[in-house]
């Protein structure tokens, strides 16, 4: 990151909305003890994701990739009280911090937390999912994306978290598997005549989809 895009990072903070005290705890706990804290989405992203489902009102969102629940928290404040959030993480070690700070944020009784491999858990999920977080491993991106295109209810909105890869999806000649998928699913997006979407430049880039309605 270079000083100016620190800089400018640091000013979307400073006019945000701050996070409260359990999430601020969170972020700090996450940052002491879960290797590569980078992948929490902090505190800009999770205001805007918040303030998305505040807007959204939705009943039923689906989250890939949950890690220490920063993000779900952040969706779970926004959406309607009644409505439930299915979050999914592969890796087990995470469930204690997810549980505890699901309960800390008071949400735990609308957060179904799966633990499992997306991509086996998906195809057993009903559909008629409001919104969707895609926030996992990158190389199967555009797997996530036909799974949860096919549960999207119409005038659903699908998210993509980190699709500018550090800028890297700018090489079009890119060995890495990693930013393959990412530019994959960003032109599968971008050419399915089903949604309407805008690339956000929001932190490591955010796509927004809607799937438009019949
Ligand atoms: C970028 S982090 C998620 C960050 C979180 N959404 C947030 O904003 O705080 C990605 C997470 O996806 C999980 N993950 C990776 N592959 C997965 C899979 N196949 N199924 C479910 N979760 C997976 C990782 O263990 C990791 O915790």
């Amino acid at each position: 990151m270079t000083d100016l895009t620190y800089a400018i990072e640091e000013y979307l903070e400073q006019h945000t909305t701050p996070m409260d005290e359990v999430l601020s705890e969170l972020y700090r706990e996450t940052h002491l003890h879960a290797m590569n804290p980078r992948m929490v989405s902090g505190p800009v992203q999770g205001r805007f994701l918040q303030l998305l489902c505040q807007l959204i009102r939705p009943k039923r969102v689906l989250e890939i990739g949950t890690f220490t629940g920063f993000s779900t928290i952040c969706m779970a404040r926004g959406m309607a009280p009644d409505g439930l959030l299915t979050t999914i993480e592969a890796n087990e070690e995470y469930e204690g911090i997810i549980r505890k700070y699901l309960s800390k944020a008071g949400v735990a009784d609308r957060v179904q937390l799966i633990i499992g491999d997306a991509k086996t858990v998906i195809p057993a999920l009903e559909s008629g999912f409001d919104l969707a977080f895609i926030d996992a491993d990158k190389v199967s991106y555009p797997i996530y994306y036909d799974l949860v295109m096919d549960r999207l209810n119409p005038d659903g909105i699908l998210l993509a978290d980190n699709v500018l890869w550090e800028g890297k999806v700018l090489n079009a000649d890119t060995k890495e598997r990693d930013t393959q998928a990412i530019r994959a699913f960003n032109d599968k997006v971008q050419n399915d005549p089903r949604v309407e979407n805008v690339l956000l430049p929001l932190r490591d880039g955010l796509m927004i989809v809607r799937k438009v309605g019949s």
